[in-house]
C-alpha cells in the first residue's frame, strides 16, 4: 500500500470537505420526518447513515492512530457498522432505538472539529480511505434515497432526459490481448482489493457496442422474463421510477438489473457476460488506461445526473466501444475474488476479504451518483448477484 509521508494533507482536507457537502445535501433531500424510515428492508434506517460516516472516521483515525479518547463510546458502537443484507432475516429494531436528530448531529460536529484540528497528522492513506468511503455511501445511500416515497424527498432536480427513440444495437470486435487489472504497489491510492497490477490473456471476443437499453430488454420481458426492479407497470404500460418521478420507459437508457437478471437476458439473447477481464480489454485496451477523455455531464457520473441519459449520449473509445465508463456500472461474469498478491488493509480488513464468498460479482465503470475520485481503471465494485438496487446495467458478449 502506497505512503505519501511528506506530502500535506492539504489537498486532502479539501477532498473530505467537499465529500462532507455533498453527503450532507443528500441527507438535506429528505424530509426531517422520514429520517427513521427504512426504505430498504435488509438495510438500516436512514438515521443510521446519519451517524455512520462520522463514526467511521472517528474509529478509523481518531480512535486508531492517533488514539484519541472516545466522548462518546456507545454512538462508536451504534453506528460502525452497516448491515450486510446476506444476514439470516431482515432486521427488527424500532425508530425508538435510534438516538435523537440533535444528539447525532452533536456528535458529528464533535467528530469533524477533533479531527479537523489532526488532519495535518494522518496517515494520507487512511484519509483517502474516508474521503472515498464516504463517496460510496453516497452512492448506496442515493439507491437507498430512490427507494422513498416520492413524497418524503424534497429539493430541485432537473427533468430526466430521454428520447424515447429505440438504439440500434450492435457488436464490436475486440481483438485478442493482454487486459491490465489492478494498481501497481506504490502507485496511486487504491482499495485493497486492487492490488496487485497484473495482466490476463484475453482471446478474441465481441461485446455490444452499447450498454443494453430498456427498450432491448423489454422484448425479453414481454417474452416472460420479471421486470427489472426499477419498472412499474400502470394499465399495461411500462414507466421507469426515477429518483424524484415516474416517466415513460425511456427505451434509450441502459437497463438496470441485477447481475442474475443481466446473465439471464445475455443467455436468452444467445450471448453471455463478459468476464472482469474482457470488460478490462474492450474499456481501458492493453493500455489498462482511460483513453478518451471523460466529461462527467456527458459521460453521466460524478452526481451530475439523478438517473441515466442515453446510451448514445457519449464518445467511443478506440475500439468502438460507446461510454465505457458511467451512466450506470456494468456487470460482469466474474466472481469477486482476491487478485494474486492480495493483503487487506489492516486497519479496514473486512472491506473487501468479508465478501470473498462465491456470492458476489465484480462491476465496472461508474453509475450517475459514483465520485470521480473513484473513477478509475482499477476500482471494483461488486454486489450479490440477486441484489436489486444498485444502479448498473450490462453488456452482451460473445465469442
Ligand atoms: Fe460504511
Amino acid at each position: 500500500m502506497p505512503t505519501e509521508p511528506n506530502k500535506s494533507n492539504w489537498e486532502l482536507a479539501a477532498a473530505l470537505e467537499s465529500a462532507r457537502l455533498c453527503t450532507d445535501a443528500l441527507f438535506s433531500r429528505i424530509r426531517p420526518d422520514s429520517l427513521y424510515e427504512r426504505p430498504i428492508p435488509e438495510r438500516h434506517r436512514i438515521v443510521f447513515y446519519l451517524g455512520h460516516l462520522e463514526a467511521f472516521d472517528w474509529n478509523l483515525i481518531c480512535r486508531g492512530p492517533l488514539d484519541i479518547p472516545s466522548f462518546q463510546a456507545k454512538f462508536d458502537g451504534l453506528f460502525a457498522f452497516g448491515i450486510d443484507p446476506d444476514s439470516s432475516g431482515l432486521p427488527q429494531d424500532k425508530p425508538a432505538d435510534w438516538p435523537s436528530l440533535e444528539e447525532i448531529s452533536a456528535y458529528n460536529s464533535r467528530v469533524r472539529n477533533t479531527l479537523d484540528g489532526v488532519l495535518q497528522e494522518v496517515p494520507p492513506d487512511l484519509l483517502h480511505v474516508a474521503i472515498e468511503h464516504r463517496l460510496m455511501h453516497a452512492e448506496t445511500f442515493a439507491y437507498m434515497l430512490h427507494q422513498l416515497p416520492f413524497d418524503q424527498k424534497m429539493g430541485p432536480h432537473a427533468a430526466p432526459r430521454a428520447s424515447g427513440r429505440r438504439v440500434e444495437t450492435s457488436m464490436v470486435e475486440i481483438p485478442g490481448g493482454q487486459a491490465v487489472l489492478g494498481l501497481p504497489k506504490g502507485d496511486a491510492f487504491g482499495w485493497d482489493n486492487e492490488y496487485l497490477r497484473h495482466t490476463i490473456a484475453v482471446a478474441p471476443f465481441a461485446i455490444g457496442k452499447y450498454k443494453v437499453t430498456n427498450g432491448e430488454y423489454l422484448a425479453f420481458v414481454e417474452a416472460g422474463a420479471t421486470a427489472p426492479p426499477f419498472w412499474v407497470s400502470r394499465s399495461g404500460r411500462w414507466f421507469y421510477r426515477g429518483m424524484f418521478e415516474e416517466i415513460p420507459l425511456p427505451l434509450d437508457w441502459p437497463v438496470y438489473v441485477s447481475q442474475e437478471q443481466a446473465a439471464a437476458y445475455a443467455s436468452w439473447a444467445a450471448k453471455r457476460l463478459p468476464s472482469e477481464a474482457e470488460y478490462q480489454l474492450a474499456a481501458f485496451g492493453s493500455g489498462g488506461e482511460i483513453g478518451l477523455s471523460l466529461d462527467p455531464a456527458r459521460d453521466n457520473f460524478d452526481f451530475q445526473e439523478w438517473d441515466p441519459v442515453p446510451v448514445t449520449s457519449s464518445r467511443q473509445n478506440q475500439f468502438g466501444i460507446v461510454q465505457p465508463v458511467g451512466n450506470g456500472w456494468e456487470w460482469t461474469s466474474t466472481v469477486f475474488q482476491p487478485f494474486p498478491g492480495f493483503e487487506p488493509f489492516p486497519f479496514y480488513s473486512g472491506y473487501s476479504a468479508n465478501f470473498f464468498d462465491g456470492r458476489h460479482y465484480v462491476m465496472k465503470g461508474a453509475s450517475p451518483r459514483t465520485a470521480a475520485k473513484l473513477v478509475r481503471p482499477s476500482f471494483r465494485n461488486w454486489f450479490r448477484s440477486s441484489y436489486p438496487y444498485v444502479y448498473a446495467t450490462f453488456r452482451v458478449a460473445e465469442n
